[in-house]
């Protein structure tokens, strides 16, 4: 029978390896082991198999898993090699366990149920990265640091404040991966080759003992659908991408000396025997581009195929799960690089202040002072260039002074205390000032945390 079975369905010949997705499929074997058992066990619940057949078609299956997936015969498929194995163990019978299928709604089965199992692993690590990052930036609510757009100076804020940010940029990346799950975990099986069956299946049974939440119900549908893979390979590039943007900002961090990597996530030169360098934040950065290119890929694969089953799809999955692995590995490295790394709180107080960083929260006051804020901006933007990093707040007070008296002639006296110029000049002051909802304020910041 097994000579039989291979010269009918895999002829060999040049295109022999070609065809053959054995290799790549060692990713699906457990999952195509737990599929076969699943509609087994159907199969002889409805009485369509025999339960002796099915005893003995499960118990060479755990023969076949126990070999493991290097052990099979040679096959187009680790689908034909799993079958192949069973009928050489059981003998014709074991060609019973394809009745009422396909290959079809095989793979679609076994690719769900592994990328589930990804899925998981992956909101596990971005779960913990949440947590890493809220503990962090617990600790550092009083922490100034310099706030950056177009990565030049631009507002004082805190640690707490920066890491609270990402902290809710992965949360809405593991809402994307939940999303991606509920689609993902529908059961395929019972479609065939897409044209359903004539035996008496239980199609939500083999979801059950599957464990999915339901069955894809149209069987063109179940066996040509692949949109999960895009959905999937895209929640993957966004969370990727959320990432790459933390680790350049840790890179950056670094850079500056406001930062200091843990020795575990930090790497050396071959030849600079002083260098200390991001290599694992560097790397983590550099996961999103394949991650792009894969969500990429899978959406150019799937573009344009004709209902129903095309061979295409062979090559649609693995890059995924392989795209799976390398973003929930970065997730848990940036995780680990930021729970172990030291910020230097006296460098970054010092540069929270400079590039006259506080001149937005002048203008707030001369604004809050009654000023339209036009004019207060105009009067900050005339002083801005003769404010120098390091002045005392005094010697700033009176150059904003000047500036007041040429834009309103009258000094800023008339309008606010100079002691609250001052004061304003102040990065800590700055940013307890901003205090509304989700602002950088100490108790804006503690609040978010606590919520
Ligand atoms: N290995 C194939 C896949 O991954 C399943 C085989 C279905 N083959 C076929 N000729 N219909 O898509």
């Amino acid at each position: 029978p097994e000579t039989a079975i291979r010269r009918d369905r895999f002829s060999g010949g040049p295109a022999r390896g070609f065809l053959s997705s054995l290799a790549a499929d060692a990713a699906i074997f457990e999952a195509d082991l737990a599929v076969d058992r699943a509609h087994v066990v159907m199969l002889a619940e409805q009485g369509i198999i025999e339960e002796d057949v099915a005893g003995e078609i499960l118990a060479a299956l755990a023969d076949v898993e126990a070999a493991g997936h290097d052990a099979l015969p040679d096959g187009e498929d680790v689908h034909e090699a799993i079958e192949t194995a069973v009928i050489e163990r059981v003998g014709p019978d074991g060609g019973r366990m394809h009745t009422a299928r396909s290959r079809n709604d095989e793979v679609a089965a076994c690719i769900r149920y592994r990328l589930r199992e990804d899925v998981l692993a992956a909101i596990e690590a971005t779960i913990a990265l949440r947590e890493s990052l809220s503990a962090v930036a617990a600790e550092h609510v009083e922490t100034l640091m310099p706030g950056y757009t177009h990565l030049q100076p631009a507002q004082p804020t805190t640690v707490g404040h920066y890491l609270a940010s990402y902290e809710g940029a992965i949360a809405r990346d593991t809402g994307r991966l939940f999303d991606a799950y509920d689609r993902i975990n529908r059961s395929p099986l019972g479609a065939a080759a897409f044209a359903g069956t004539p035996f008496e299946i239980d199609r939500d049974r083999t979801a059950e003992l599957l464990g999915f939440d339901g069955t894809v119900r149209n069987s063109m549908d179940a066996s040509s659908a692949r949109d999960f893979l895009a959905e999937t390979a895209n929640a993957f590039a966004t969370l990727a991408t959320t990432l790459s943007g933390l680790a350049e900002d840790l890179i950056l961090f670094a850079n500056k000396g406001y930062l200091d990597l843990s020795d575990d996530y930090a790497s050396t030169s071959s030849i600079m025997p002083q260098k200390k360098n991001p290599d694992t934040l560097e790397l983590t950065r550099g996961v999103a581009g394949d991650a792009i290119g894969e969500a990429t890929g899978t959406l150019s694969l799937l573009k344009g195929l004709p209902r129903a089953y095309n061979r295409d799809l062979q090559r649609a999955h693995a890059g995924v799960f392989e795209i799976a692995d390398d973003v929930t590995e970065a997730t848990g490295i940036a995780a680990g690089a930021l729970a172990t790394a030291t910020w230097n709180v006296e460098a970054l107080a010092t540069a929270a202040g400079e590039g006259f960083s506080t001149a937005t929260g002048v203008a707030d006051l001369l604004a809050m002072a009654g000023l339209p804020f036009r004019t207060a901006h105009e009067i900050v933007a005339a002083a801005a260039p003769t404010i120098e990093d390091g002045m005392e707040p005094a010697a700033a007070a009176a150059i904003i002074d000047e500036a007041a008296r040429e834009v309103l002639d009258e000094p800023l006296a008339s309008y606010v205390d100079p002691a609250d110029v001052e004061a304003a000049l102040d990065p800590a002051a700055s940013v307890a000032e901003r205090d509304s909802a989700g602002g950088p304020a100490p108790v804006a910041v503690e609040a978010a945390l606590s919520d």
